[in-house]
């Protein structure tokens, strides 16, 4: 079932969420919202959703880069489901990337993420889960887990004049991004 998405503005988008009881992973109705999650996060080509825009204050997101439309030079992200997740900060080096988010639609923003993170979270079967995430993939985990303490990426953005309606910054960002990337092809 597709799961209506929360914008900003909706309180649920700025609510710090609560963890998720171990004892309800694997009941019917959680297994469920989790699936609900991944089709709405489909539905919508998102490479993440967090339980806040589904109006759910629980911690909870789901993730998945696959030839994405929207990030197609992107490594891929195998589907994920993040149960009460612990992020750490393995590097402190911070690099700026252009971000989108369904609660905040049609926009765009160039915001600093840390390089490398070390992730702690229950799967999908309350499975232990420890790995570390580099690069594109610690991104996604970053402005989801955000999502999770009632923060969007907006929030940290060094740079809030980076700030650009999705057609606009396809029409005069993307352009230099893809020159830029040919000229470091050819380097
Ligand atoms: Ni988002």
């Amino acid at each position: 079932m597709i799961l209506k998405v929360a914008r900003l503005g909706h309180p649920a988008i700025r609510t710090p969420t609560q963890p998720v009881a171990v004892d309800q992973i694997k009941t019917h109705d959680f297994q469920k919202l989790l699936d609900d999650m991944v089709e709405t996060m489909h539905e919508y080509i998102g490479v993440g959703l967090a339980a806040p825009q589904v109006h759910l204050s629980i911690q909870v997101a789901v993730l998945e880069v696959e030839h994405h439309p929207r990030y197609t030079d992107m490594p891929s992200v195998p589907l994920t489901y993040l149960i009460n997740p612990i992020v750490t900060v393995l590097e402190t080096e911070k690099i700026d990337e252009w971000e989108g988010c369904l609660s905040i639609p049609e926009m765009r923003g160039s915001v600093p993420r840390f390089k490398k993170v070390h992730v702690k979270a229950l799967g999908r079967n309350g499975e232990a889960l420890d790995f570390i995430a580099e690069d594109f993939h610690a991104r996604v985990i970053q402005h989801e887990t955000d999502h999770l303490k009632g923060e969007v990426y907006l929030d940290r953005m060094r740079d809030m004049r980076t700030l650009a309606h999705l057609p606009e910054w396809q029409r005069y960002v993307l352009p230099e991004l893809h020159r830029k990337d040919e000229k470091d092809e050819k380097n």
